[in-house]
């Protein structure tokens, strides 16, 4: 199966509503001069705070843009201060939500049952999620990565395989290897290494949820990509794309990110 590519920004908490429409008002010119291209799905997720924004920009505009989240609560509703539901976002227009980033492990005490919690509750509203997995140092050190990407992968997909249509909606997924020590850092493994560890866990799928489901399911590298080694890894045969941070924050490197793994 030929797995359309995907390009997708995380600016995390970076730009406030301003700041997001010069980024979109940059990509307008931009684009007037070079399209993004056709072959390339592309995805910004916003913070929470512009996500409305963005949406109303992409459904005036002819731009082939997808809008994400970054985080979402797993309960439909309740007393839960501060957080925002799978609903929620689907409401405004929302099609990507990214679950388990590492950010959200390390620093917020997310645990892998937390992640497939919110990996079903995006999928049970129609949108698609995006499993964050990834080895830290000290796990890369002891030989551990496949063991604790699968172990990630596997507890996330557990819920969706679990639904009612099963491994079709795996197979609608996105899956985001993320090594910790990569993101933010400037380092990167070689792409052949990523590229190692994105086939194991395309196995790893196809053990768990039936060959057609690891087929179809994506599978983005993520740290520390950029206009200038983008390619390197999108050009391997089981990346199917990129989740990008910093890169992503200025529109002329994510339209420069696009067109380079056309
Ligand atoms: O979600 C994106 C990743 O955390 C990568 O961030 O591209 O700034 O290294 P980065």
């Amino acid at each position: 199966m030929t797995r359309k590519r995907l390009l997708m920004g995380n600016w995390k908490m970076y730009k406030t509503v301003a700041e997001t429409r010069r980024f979109v008002e940059d990509l307008q010119g931009l684009t007037q001069k070079t399209p993004l291209p056709a072959q390339v799905e592309t995805v910004i997720c916003p913070p929470f705070t512009a996500i409305g924004e963005l949406v109303r920009w992409v459904n005036a505009s002819s731009q082939p843009i997808g809008v994400g989240a970054q985080n979402v609560h797993f309960a439909a509703q309740g007393a839960f201060t501060g957080e925002i539901s799978a609903d929620m976002l689907a409401d405004l227009g929302v099609k990507y939500v990214l679950v388990g980033h590492s950010e959200r492990r390390t620093l917020f005490g997310e645990s892998d049952e937390w992640v497939q919690q919110k990996a079903a509750a995006v999928a049970a509203q129609g949108m698609q999620p995006v499993i964050c997995v990834g080895e830290n140092q000290d796990e890369r050190d002891a030989q551990r990565t496949l063991d604790v990407v699968e172990h990630q992968t596997l507890t996330a997909l557990n819920g969706l395989a679990a639904s009612s249509r099963g491994a079709d909606v795996v197979g609608t997924a996105v899956i985001a290897y993320e090594p910790v020590w990569a993101i933010g850092s400037g380092r990167t493994p070689a792409p052949e290494e990523a590229q190692a560890v994105i086939g194991a866990i395309r196995q790893c799928v196809a053990r768990a949820c039936g060959a057609a489901a690891a087929d179809r399911i994506r599978i983005l590298y993520g740290g520390s990509v950029k206009p200038e080694n983008i390619a390197s890894f999108t050009l391997q045969p089981d990346i199917d794309g990129a989740l990008v941070g910093g890169a992503s924050l200025q529109a002329d490197s994510f339209l420069a990110m696009a067109q380079a793994m056309a």
